[in-house]
């Protein structure tokens, strides 16, 4: 310990080297952000620290159960079948009881809605806290023993009763919310998170096991040049995504936008937000509402776009505004650079009075 000109031995103020031959020595891990976020609030008790740090917790083990699914024979169908009638496969299963068994023993939360579970979970007396977390534990089942990209995607609400949780708790606009992100599987772990002062990216270094912030303050470009829908669904679209996909196909002007879907939400988003451009999923003949659910994918991926200056929308408003009904309800959703997205909005506005 080295001592300062006032004699305190190890007390001086120092400035951090950052890094020391090739190694980073003072790295912001998620933990050290969201603990710094905290500061911001003199009044804030430590639990949504303490709730983000069992997401943090879950995701790891999600991760690690992602990569070894192979080898741990979690690959195929667990035989159940999920709220919305499909099957559910084995770490779709792993993953929800990470996630629930992460959140209830934080003792900061008090009711879950996750995908996998038709009922809202009530939380135990003597577990309870302020917090309502909604999540898909594993979102992208279909991609799973293919080996494309899957994720984790959740947001966090203050429960607004007085009483006991109940699903009205949970069913706030996505305004409301607290902090929200996502987790992709890809060719790394990356946790993309907002508490609602911009969209940061945060890389799992899996030999120190750890979210190292990599992707600070991640924007959203103003146009893209790519658009990301399932064109197999193309004869039940409606009026406006019809005529929107044929003027990036067709342009009477400019080059033609590029096709790009995987088929996992958190993985379509991602890029998104990386490289700029669109993705939707609307309503069909088939699925007047879409197929994508409001309270555990619509909205805390619309909360991570519009973080990064992105827009995400409904057709008709923004998917954030959206007063939900219940807690498995589904919507259509555009979402992505706020220029693309306004032409879909434009065609919405012009199409609002077709029969
Ligand atoms: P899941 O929650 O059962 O995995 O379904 C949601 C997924 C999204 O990740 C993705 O955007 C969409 O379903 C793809 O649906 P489709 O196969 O109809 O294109
Ligand atoms: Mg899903």
């Amino acid at each position: 310990m080295s001592a300062n000109a006032a004699g305190d031995v190890g007390r001086q103020s120092r400035k951090s080297v950052g890094n020391i031959h090739g190694i980073s020595t003072d790295s912001i891990t998620l933990t050290r952000f969201v603990l710094e976020e905290q500061k911001k609030y003199p009044s804030s008790t430590g639990d949504l620290t303490q709730l983000l740090n069992a997401i943090i917790v879950a995701v790891k083990a999600i991760s690690s159960a992602v990569r070894k699914a192979g080898l741990a024979q979690l690959y195929g169908m667990s035989g159940e079948e999920n709220v919305q009638g499909e099957q559910v496969k084995k770490l779709d299963e792993v993953s929800n009881e990470l996630m629930i068994n992460m959140l209830t023993s934080s003792c900061t939360t008090c009711l879950l809605v996750s995908e996998e579970d038709e009922r809202a979970i009530e939380v135990d007396a003597d577990q309870n806290g302020k917090y309502i977390v909604c999540f898909d534990p594993l979102d992208g089942s279909s991609n799973i023993d293919c080996l494309v990209s899957i994720g984790t995607i959740f947001s966090i609400y203050r429960k607004i009763s007085t009483g006991k949780a109940t699903d009205a708790d949970a069913l706030q606009p996505g305004r409301q919310i607290v902090a929200a992100g996502y987790a992709v599987y890809g060719s790394a772990t990356m946790i993309v998170i907002s508490v609602g002062n911009g969209s940061h990216g945060f890389t799992l270094d899996s030999s120190v096991g750890e979210f190292i912030l990599s992707h600070p303050n991640m924007q959203c470009k103003e146009r893209g040049n790519t658009y990301s829908i399932n064109e197999g669904y193309a004869a039940v679209w409606d009026a406006p995504t019809r005529e929107y996909v044929e003027s990036k196909k067709f342009p009477k002007t400019g080059k033609a936008y590029g096709a790009r879907y995987v088929g996992s939400m958190v993985a379509d988003v991602h890029r998104t937000l990386c490289y700029g451009g669109i993705f939707l999923y609307p309503a069909t003949k088939d699925t007047p509402k879409g197929k994508l659910r409001l309270l555990y994918e619509c909205n805390p991926i619309a909360f991570i776009i519009e973080n990064a200056g992105g827009l995400a929308t409904t057709g008709h408003g923004p998917i954030l505004d959206v007063q939900p009904k219940s807690i498995h309800e589904r919507t259509p959703i555009f979402l992505g650079s706020r220029l693309d997205v306004e032409d879909v909005l434009e065609l919405y506005k012009k199409h609002a009075n077709d029969a």
